[in-house]
């Protein structure tokens, strides 16, 4: 059996966590709220939970704004909170993942109130100041990732500072020595505090165009991909030298037993490989988010599958995202019945699966009303459906008010259907989405193959998607129906006399096949083989 890590073969879930757990009822999720909810994380089966920044904040961008990397925001707890938490989390036997977000800071973060006092300041460098284009205008055409210009006049110095966000989140500059080892430092210290490794927020951003050069137009732009659509990120992202970047942070993360580097790129696929560095001395795992642009159909999936595969650097190891706090949810993109299929792709494809909370119970996007609006990338460009409210809206945990969320008001809405689209009523329901993924991560853990067997391709044709996974003697055959059609004539691999439904996404199969058998619209299978005699 092949040596494999703990981030290879286990899952990961994504904790959102303003919109996970209240305990104090100020109606933001925090600390305390993760702590009490573990009982559920371990018996959903998971085993390593991410969650999304937690640092002292303004909160321009939920968090995503950092004011001191060594803190905790006091709406989600202190230090001792957390080490509560870290502690707790180990001792059911599973992981903490950190989001780190090194490419900008928040404007109040001490740093950047030092660069921004003056041109002479020695924390000057540490951010990206230019002077003006010779019309006073910003030093290039770059935009926003939330719209508008990517440059911020400082009337008292007269130059601009570079965000590749919010104005309120001035971008680091990485070619700076000090910001380097500061950074570093930061890691080392939540690492000694015992995290088991880091998300990096947008990693290919850390480095730029040494010469800042303008980006080329995008002959491909549409308006409802917003302001940022309008350029190639050319020169802004994706730079050869950021990779040394990658290795760098990787030694750090190296330096501590057993712990994990996940990169968030949002690249095509040839060019997020690259990503696992040279050597693989890059991120263990560049987060692969095809399944969120996929369009759900057999042939397409099986296309993208196997670029992905096809793309791997030798000895790479494969992971792949259904949702997060960024995108709109499963549910809402593909519809409940095609959710469940979903949930058999990411469950039992080769490779590190990533959840979002919420997904395991089918949780939709909420409908945001203008004054629930709290993401600034809405308010800059409404209207778009850019807005990631919808897809951060509180977990709902039961029947009672606020779904167990809060006992005050809770910061987004929560959804209206969650008198029964909850965990305590799944919980009950032999049938329910929640079951099927309590069955499908309880599957892995009982079939090795399903974590870390290989992956072959068998079938795309029409709705029917069909590929196996093998490890040892053992043979697993995953059969998907994408449409709302019944597959009849469904055949086994070739030299398969019989196999045996170990699950049906109805959850109300399991017995023996032979070659012919159906498919219920929208029904996935995962199959053991018998070899023929
Ligand atoms: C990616 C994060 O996932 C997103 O929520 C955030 O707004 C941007 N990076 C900026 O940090
Ligand atoms: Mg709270």
């Amino acid at each position: 059996m092949i040596d494999t890590r703990w981030w290879q073969r286990g899952i990961f879930y994504q904790v959102y966590p303003r919109s996970f757990q209240d305990t104090d009822g100020d109606g933001i999720g925090d600390l305390d709220g993760i702590r009490r909810r573990l009982d559920y994380l371990a018996g959903l089966g998971v085993d390593a939970i991410w969650v999304s920044p937690i640092y002292p904040s303004p909160m321009a961008d939920f968090g995503y704004d950092v004011a001191d990397y060594c803190g905790i925001h006091p709406m989600f707890g202190d230090l001792e909170a957390f080490d509560r938490l870290v502690a707790d989390v180990h001792a059911r036997g599973l992981k903490l993942v950190l989001d780190f977000v090194p490419n900008h800071t928040s404007d109040q973060h001490l740093w950047f109130r030092e660069s921004r006092a003056s041109r002479d300041n020695p924390k000057r460098d540490w951010y990206i100041w230019r002077d003006p284009a010779p019309d006073g205008g910003p030093p290039n055409n770059w935009i926003s990732n939330f719209g508008g210009p990517a440059w911020t006049l400082d009337a008292a110095s007269g130059q601009y500072y570079y965000h590749a966000f919010l104005k309120e989140q001035p971008d680091l500059n990485w070619r700076n020595p000090e910001v380097r080892a500061a950074m570093h430092d930061v890691l080392r210290f939540w690492m000694a505090r015992g995290v088991d490794g880091f998300r990096v927020d947008v990693i290919w951003h850390l480095m730029k165009d040494a010469d800042f050069r303008d980006n080329p137009p995008n002959p491909g732009y549409r308006p409802e991909e917003g302001d940022i659509g309008r350029f190639l990120q050319t020169h802004s992202a994706d730079q050869p030298e950021v990779h040394d970047i990658i290795a760098e942070l990787r030694r750090v993360v190296d330096e501590f037993p057993d712990r994990v580097l996940i990169g968030e790129i949002y690249l095509p696929i040839d060019r997020l490989v690259a990503y696992y560095g040279e050597d693989l001395a890059g991120a263990h795992l560049p987060f692969n988010f095809q399944l969120i642009y996929a369009s759900w159909n057999a042939e397409s999936l099986a296309a993208l599958i196997e670029e992905y595969e096809g793309s791997l650097p030798r000895g790479g190891w494969p992971n792949w995202v259904l949702g997060n706090h960024d995108r709109p949810r499963i549910a809402s993109r593909v519809g409940h019945d095609r959710a469940r299929a979903a949930a058999v792709l990411l469950l039992t494809l080769r490779g590190t699966p990533t959840m979002y909370y919420g997904d395991e119970i089918g949780m939709e996007n909420v409908p945001i009303s203008p004054e629930d609006v709290h993401d600034p990338w809405e308010k800059n460009e409404p209207g778009l459906g850019l807005g990631r409210d919808p897809e951060r809206t509180p977990m709902q945990w039961d029947a009672s008010p606020n779904a167990g969320f809060t006992a005050g008001r809770p910061w987004l809405p929560v959804a209206a259907n969650f008198a029964h689209c909850n965990v305590a009523a799944m919980l009950d329901d032999p049938f329910s989405i929640l079951a099927l993924y309590r069955r499908l991560i309880a599957l892995r853990r009982v079939h090795p193959a399903l974590q870390t067997g290989s992956y072959r391709p068998v079938t795309a044709h029409g709705d029917v998607l069909a590929y196996q996974r093998e490890l040892g003697g053992e043979s697993l055959f995953v059969v998907l129906n994408l449409g709302g059609e019944t597959q009849r004539g469904i055949a086994l691999p070739d030299g398969v006399a019989e196999g045996h439904v170990l699950l049906s996404t109805r959850l109300d199969r399991e017995e023996k096949v032979t070659s012919g058998f159906s498919l219920r619209a929208h029904e996935g299978l995962v199959i053991a083989l018998s070899a023929a005699t």
